[in-house]
């Protein structure tokens, strides 16, 4: 199935191409296919004709529906509150899919994976950590919606700890945002699910590696 929304068809792109997008109309119109497998997060390899495959192999889906071919950077700011029972996480409702989600976005042009953690925090709750130090969790694939066998979402996930939670206010791509339990994520589903919500599942393994961190990492009063 062909996953390329109207915008992004060839002849769409050769009259106007939106401002989150590239150009090229294939994966054979990309000249740099060297510096992004460099770049890349996840390795990826280019098929025979020379187009870029989605690492963990065919998705179902062709085209494109994000901004560029090959990995689509993102990044993903965990961001968790408090201690033991009271222990919370900050998630958003995307205003496209309507799940409850990581405050996270794509990384701009030129922009480094912390810078684009704090940007999309702050627009997306009003919540500024630029003063804090995250813990980067990892780089992964995402199993984005938007995912094709050519175009796909990889992301700098990290993990933000406050003492307690912050008023977190939604704006820009973001309907809400709330701070819900984060004892395990068969819990935080829970409480989403007890809301009417939806967990966004393709950020589960993100949350539960957190989470890892979150229940091994030694505690300062366990030092002695
Ligand atoms: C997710 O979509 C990523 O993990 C990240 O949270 C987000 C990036 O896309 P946009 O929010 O910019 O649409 O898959």
């Amino acid at each position: 199935m062909d996953i390329t929304p109207p915008e992004l068809l060839p002849a769409a792109l050769a009259h106007h191409v939106p401002d989150w997008a590239e150009a090229a109309p294939t994966p054979a119109d990309v000249t740099d296919w060297d510096q992004r497998q460099a770049n890349a997060l996840v390795p990826f390899q280019l098929d025979a004709q020379g187009w870029p495959m989605h690492p963990h192999g065919p998705t179902g889906r062709t085209g494109r529906n994000l901004g560029k071919w090959g990995e689509n950077q993102a990044a993903d700011p965990i961001v968790v509150a408090g201690s033991g029972q009271d222990r919370r996480v900050l998630l958003i409702t995307r205003d496209d899919i309507h799940v409850e989600a990581i405050p996270g976005g794509m990384v701009d042009p030129g922009e480094t994976a912390p810078a684009a953690l704090v940007r999309e925090l702050r627009e997306e709750t009003g919540v500024d950590l630029s003063d804090h130090r995250p813990i980067i969790l990892g780089q992964d694939l995402v199993d984005d919606w938007r995912n094709s066998d050519n175009a796909w979402v990889a992301s700098t996930s990290a993990l933000y700890l406050l003492p307690a939670t912050v008023t977190a206010v939604a704006a820009d791509d973001a309907l809400d945002a709330t701070w819900y339990p984060f004892g395990s994520v068969d819990q935080l589903d829970a409480a989403i699910t007890a809301t009417g919500r939806t967990l966004y599942a393709a950020h589960r393994p993100l949350l539960q590696r957190a989470l890892d961190h979150l229940d091994t990492a030694v505690q300062p009063d366990q030092t002695c």
